[in-house]
């Protein structure tokens, strides 16, 4: 066994309904840099998605646009693996062994569940629980090094490296899983509601108007911004200003990301204006990026059978890298055969 891992990075989406700007900035982008350094794997982790309902027409279509988004994204399926993870069998036999290493007290510590589930907690899917440990054996059937996503997953990847930590003790086998860090970085590592600044923009909003979907055409984007919700005093003077203001550091948050720009650069050309001149400009810039994404995302989508394809070919690629990791560990839990 080496003693040092080859870096190696996973991450993955949920193939649930519009990916919106919290999914592009907060995972996306960052996958594009790593891209040029790394080995990556992007999944499109469609068995995450049935741990709630689906409609499975629904599942099938949403899982070509997520490969879609990332292709028109800028991820280059020559260069990443990209698929999506019902394909690879690996996954869900390393997840059974990780049920079995991971701890219920562990789980149920997960925020994530907790919110999900809220009073309902004895109708959930089992697999809803379960959840990160699938997760972990996502990332660990690789040995990937690396695992790029947004504030919210932190948790789940903590998880992956405990699960990791704890295998490697339990049968004796020092550095046989690398354990995975997080990269979570950018100024807009949790992007917010545009219709409440204190919570997460996500897709299971019931708003449209709380956030800005890959797919949303110019105008709907320069709607959204201009009805995001604000506080009534002018842009701030310093970053520190911005406490206690949610929706100002939101919205300077995502402009900085758009502009590869610092927050306090931001402020500084702001500082003491209204928030409509922010908005507009912030518009400028959203369109410019996001538009030209959704439209090479409706051309790729008028192909599905090549999008099945590309999904196939990262499928076969992904299975041959996680088959001798899964060989070592039949072989490490004692399984014959
Ligand atoms: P999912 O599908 O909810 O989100 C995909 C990625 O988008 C990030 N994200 C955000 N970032 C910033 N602000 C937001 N408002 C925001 N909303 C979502 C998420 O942090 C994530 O990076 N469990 C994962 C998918 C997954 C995975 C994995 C990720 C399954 N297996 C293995 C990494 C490695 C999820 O549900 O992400």
């Amino acid at each position: 066994m080496s003693e040092t891992h080859q870096s190696l990075v996973f991450s993955g989406m949920q193939p649930t309904g519009n990916l919106h700007l919290g999914n592009y900035l907060g995972a996306i982008r960052n996958w594009l840099k790593l891209q040029e350094l790394h080995r990556c794997i992007y999944c499109v982790v469609d068995m995450h998605a049935i741990t709630v309902e689906q409609d499975p027409k629904l599942l099938a279509q949403a899982t070509r646009e997520v490969a879609a988004a990332y292709i028109a994204s800028g991820v280059d399926p020559a260069r990443s693996i990209i698929f999506n993870q019902s394909q690879v069998s690996a996954h869900a036999e390393l997840a059974w062994i990780f049920n079995c290493v991971a701890r219920i007290g562990w789980l149920n510590r997960m925020t994530q569940f907790k919110e999900k589930s809220g009073k309902n907690r004895e109708a959930m899917s089992v697999g809803l629980f379960t959840y990160p440990v699938l997760m972990a054996a996502d990332i660990l059937a690789y040995r990937a090094t690396h695992v790029p996503v947004g504030e919210d997953q932190k948790q789940h990847v903590e998880l992956a490296r405990d699960i990791a930590q704890k295998f490697n003790n339990d049968f004796g086998v020092p550095n046989f899983f690398p354990v995975p860090e997080p990269i979570i970085t950018g100024p807009a590592t949790r992007v917010m509601s545009l219709r409440d600044g204190t919570a997460k923009m996500s897709k299971s909003d019931a708003s449209d108007y709380s956030r800005i979907n890959l797919t949303d055409d110019a105008d709907s984007i320069v709607q959204k911004l201009r009805k995001a919700k604000t506080d009534t005093l002018p842009l701030p003077e310093t970053e520190k200003d911005l406490e206690g203001r949610p929706e100002a550091d939101n919205l300077i948050s995502i402009f900085a990301a758009f502009g590869e720009q610092s927050k306090q650069s931001v402020i500084d050309q702001f500082r003491g204006a209204q928030f409509s001149t922010l908005k507009s400009a912030l518009s400028d810039l959203i369109v410019a990026k996001l538009v030209p994404i959704a439209d090479e995302m409706r051309r790729l989508l008028s192909d599905p059978a090549e999008i099945d394809r590309l999904l196939k070919k990262g499928a076969d690629e992904a299975r041959a890298l996680a088959a001798p990791v899964l060989a070592d560990v039949r072989r490490v839990v004692g399984f014959v055969g």
